[in-house]
């Protein structure tokens, strides 16, 4: 053990565990004890209960208990000494340096003293923006911008003047030297000569999990290039391992289950300012492993709000790979095209963003409407090109449910076999095996498949052909109208497409495979795309008369049937109406020998 029984007693004694679990839940006092929706289940009401005098935290629903140092290790999913330690630095107690050597205690004195002149700048940067007549041009950028003075303060925003060395020079006064500025990026050198690094911008600090300021951003107040300045890394500051604004959002990330990732510094303070909290972003690189496992352990949920156009797209594509396998589900907010969740939430408000992340579609629903706004798919090379841009991101799917289920849907969308999307679903996992996926069973051939969905009726091939006709001969449908009675089709699906069919043509004379798709429901879907891609017959219009011709010979039979049937009671009970009856069967007898 890393530390005495005597230091972790100190560090206990030091941190109230009602006030370190506020940290993380909204506790309430009832009685004796603190209450509150428990972190380590799903509840609506409180079961998890604080015993601030003894020092112990309960749950009555899922029995999750334990001590002030337990909590942390929970919560935090570290270890003992990791949690000790975290207290230890909450309170402000020195962690016993018998262990460390020389060159760890140096390296620990330069992170603090980094530490410490951020949160110099900081200051800097703050004061300047809300209290000197130099920070007025960024005061007036935030508040143009929609920001808040609570916003602005909650955040630190600064502004740094636009002056070479305003801040290298106060701060030498306070005794920062330049070379020290230079290592935190906060000043530049030239010839032994110190200066700013940012100047004439809007500051952003950069806080780590644990709110201290690690580095800044600094963009510019109009579109002169480059837009936003970055300290570089240090010691303290690494890119990879932090996500902007996660010290204030972590806990409506806990609190909700979900965790919104953000392109830019001002979607994440908008979505703030408007109070959306759960809202982090990367800092202007590519989403990292390291970033997602930050929120993994806070949240189930990964809501990926980046720009439509096609970085953004890109972008979304590469962190969709990179939380691949943690588990956290993911979804796509997509907002009108050019707009960033900024000037969404500043144009269309808050709710709006609310509501388009409600609706966010799962990666797989994201990946096929992209897919669809890309290609066209009513040509076969658009067919194609769609499933050739699905099939990896399937081949990432996990779930076998999920992947039988959304090779249906490409099927169905697409008008396509569904084998034929098996078939490359096997071609790639075969060509990758980093996928790690087994190939899905191609089980029944496509005549087994439709012979099995076709159903029993003699009719059915009949009714398939003409549909598919009727698709692709748009100006047949007038003729067949005369010739087909929907209410004969012998599946409820086929009499729907036909009758959709027979509708649009009324309605504009012509019509296309799209427009019909979008009246179509479901089943009336799934029927269409099988039956456009049945096995070729050649068609042409006697092809089809002849379809048409058993179509109505059908239809005659089962009257006449249902004629004979009658006229054969009426005969039992000499009922007067066995004439007409039978005159009735003559005249379908005669219409059938006619279509013979
Ligand atoms: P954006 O260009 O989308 O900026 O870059 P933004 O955050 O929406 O800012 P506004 O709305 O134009 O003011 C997204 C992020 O990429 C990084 C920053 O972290 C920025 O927030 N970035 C962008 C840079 O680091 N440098 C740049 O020059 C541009
Ligand atoms: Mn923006």
């Amino acid at each position: 053990m890393r530390f005495t029984s005597e230091f972790i007693e100190q560090v206990r004694q030091a941190n109230d565990i009602v006030s370190v679990i506020s940290d993380y839940v909204s506790l309430k006092r009832r009685g004796r004890n603190f209450w509150a929706c428990c972190p380590f289940h799903n509840e609506k009401t409180a079961s998890f209960s604080v015993a601030s005098d003894k020092g112990f935290y309960y749950c009555f629903g899922c029995h999750a208990h334990g001590d002030v140092f337990q909590f942390v290790m929970a919560r935090e999913n570290i270890s003992f000494s990791e949690a000790v330690e975290r207290l230890a630095e909450r309170a402000h107690i020195p962690l016993p340096e018998v262990e460390k050597s020389a060159e760890d205690m140096a390296r620990d004195k330069k992170r603090d003293r980094l530490y410490e002149i951020n949160e110099m700048a900081g200051n800097f940067f703050h004061n300047c923006l809300v209290k000197t007549r130099y920070g007025e041009p960024g005061l007036a950028y935030f508040h143009r911008r929609h920001l808040t003075n609570e916003t602005i303060h909650s955040f630190k925003l600064g502004f740094a003047p636009d002056s070479w060395d305003k801040l290298t020079r106060a701060f030498e006064k306070k005794g920062v030297t330049g070379q020290e500025l230079l290592e935190v990026g906060l000043a530049k050198e030239k010839n032994g000569h110190y200066y700013d690094a940012f100047r004439n911008r809007v500051m952003f600090p950069i806080r780590d999990g644990r709110g201290r300021i690690v580095g800044f951003g600094g963009r510019v107040l109009d579109d002169s290039k480059p837009k936003y300045l970055n300290s570089p890394e240090t010691l303290i500051f690494n890119k990879r391992h932090l996500l902007f604004a996660m010290d204030k959002a972590h806990k409506a990330i806990f609190d909700e289950g979900r965790a919104i990732l953000v392109e830019g510094y001002m979607d994440v303070i908008s979505a703030h300012n408007r109070g959306i909290c759960n809202v982090v972003a990367s800092l202007g690189t590519a989403f990292t492993e390291e970033q997602a496992r930050l929120l993994q352990r806070q949240a189930k949920e990964l809501v990926l709000s980046y720009d439509m156009d096609t970085a953004g797209r890109q972008a979304t594509l590469r962190a969709m790979e990179i939380v691949r396998g943690l588990g956290l589900h993911v979804r796509v907010v997509t907002l009108p095209q050019g707009k960033d969740p900024d000037e969404y939430i500043n144009t269309a408000g808050p709710e709006k963003l609310r509501e388009a992340i409600e609706n966010a579609p799962n990666v797989l629903d994201y990946m096929l409407m992209t897919a669809l706004k890309q290609y066209d798919d009513t040509t076969l090379d658009g067919k194609a090109d769609i499933v050739a841009m699905l099939i990896p991101v399937l081949a990432q799917e996990d779930n076998r449910i999920v992947l039988e289920t959304f090779m249906k849907k490409i099927a169905a969308k697409l008008q396509v076999d569904e084998n034929a999307v098996r078939n490359e679903f096997n071609k790639y996992v075969t060509a990758h095996p980093e996928t790690r996926q087994q190939q899905v069973v191609i089980s029944r051939s496509v005549y087994q498949e439709n012979a099995a969905v076709r159903g029993k009726g003699k009719n059915a091939v009949s009714e398939e052909n003409i549909l598919r006709f009727l698709v692709e001969k748009p100006e047949a449908c007038a003729r067949m109208r005369e010739l087909v009675v929907p209410k004969f089709f012998t599946s409820t699906a086929r009499s729907g497409i036909f009758e959709k069919i027979l509708e649009l043509q009324a309605t504009q004379g012509t019509y296309t495979l799209a427009d019909l798709q979008p009246l179509l429901t479901q089943e009336e879907s799934g029927e269409l795309a099988r039956i456009m891609v049945l096995p070729e017959v050649p068609m042409s219009e006697a092809v089809i008369t002849d379809y048409v011709k058993r179509f109505r010979l059908a239809e005659l039979q089962q009257q006449y049937k249902e004629y004979s049937a009658r006229a054969a009671a009426y005969g039992q009970q000499n009922d007067p109406r066995l004439v007409e009856t039978l005159a009735m069967c003559k005249k379908i007898q005669n219409e059938m020998k006619r279509w013979a």
